[in-house]
C-alpha cells in the first residue's frame, strides 16, 4: 500500500485543520495509508518510508514555520527518487481574491524555488487562513470546497503510477 506523509507547521492551528481534512479524503476516498504529523511535536527522521509527501505551513509575517521549511530543504538534499511531493500554505492573503496571486508567488513558488531548487512538486496551492483578532474572534477565509478539491487532485496523482 502507498504510504503518505502529511507534515505541517502551524502557529495558530488553521493549517492543522486543513491537513486533517486532506488526510481524511486521502484515507477514505483514495485508501492511502496516511501519517499526519505536527512538526512542532515530532521530527521526520526518515522520508524514505513514504511514497508521497505533503508539506504544509501557516504563514506569519511572510514566513513559513522553520520546521516546515527545513523539511522541504531535507527533501531536496535527500532527493528521494520517485517520491511525489505536494506543498500548501495557509495564509490570510491567499484567502483574499485580490491578494491570492501575491500569496501563491511569494509564499509558495519562491519558497519552492529556494528550498527545492530544481526538484518539482507534483502539486502546490495556497489556501486562506484563520487569523486570531485582538477581540478574541477570528477572521477565517479558508475555502473548504477548494481545499477538498485540491485533496482530490492530489489523491488522484498519488494513486497513479
Ligand atoms: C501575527 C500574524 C501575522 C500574520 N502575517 C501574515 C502574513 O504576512 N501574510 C499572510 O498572508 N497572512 C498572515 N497572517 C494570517 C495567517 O497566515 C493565518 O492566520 C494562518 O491561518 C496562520 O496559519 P496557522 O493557523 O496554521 O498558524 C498573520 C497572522 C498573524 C496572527
Amino acid at each position: 500500500m502507498s504510504r503518505t506523509l502529511i507534515a505541517f507547521g502551524t502557529r495558530y492551528g488553521a493549517t492543522a485543520e486543513v491537513a486533517q481534512e486532506i488526510a481524511g479524503i486521502l484515507q477514505e476516498i483514495y485508501h492511502l495509508e496516511v501519517d499526519l504529523v505536527d512538526l512542532s511535536s515530532r521530527d521526520i527522521k526518515n522520508l524514505q518510508l513514504y511514497n508521497n509527501i505533503i508539506v504544509g505551513s501557516g504563514i506569519k509575517m511572510g514566513r513559513w514555520t522553520g520546521k516546515a521549511r527545513r523539511l522541504l530543504q531535507q527533501f531536496h538534499k535527500k532527493c528521494p527518487q520517485g517520491k511525489k511531493l505536494a506543498v500548501f500554505v495557509c495564509s490570510g492573503r491567499a484567502g483574499e481574491p485580490d491578494q491570492y496571486d501575491f500569496a501563491i508567488e511569494r509564499y509558495v513558488r519562491q519558497v519552492i524555488l529556494r528550498c527545492l531548487k530544481t526538484t518539482k512538486p507534483v502539486a502546490y496551492e495556497a489556501f486562506g487562513g484563520r487569523k486570531p483578532l485582538p477581540d478574541h474572534t477570528f477572521k477565517d477565509n479558508r475555502d473548504w470546497g477548494k481545499i477538498r478539491e485540491w485533496a482530490h487532485h492530489v489523491g488522484r496523482i498519488f494513486s497513479s503510477d
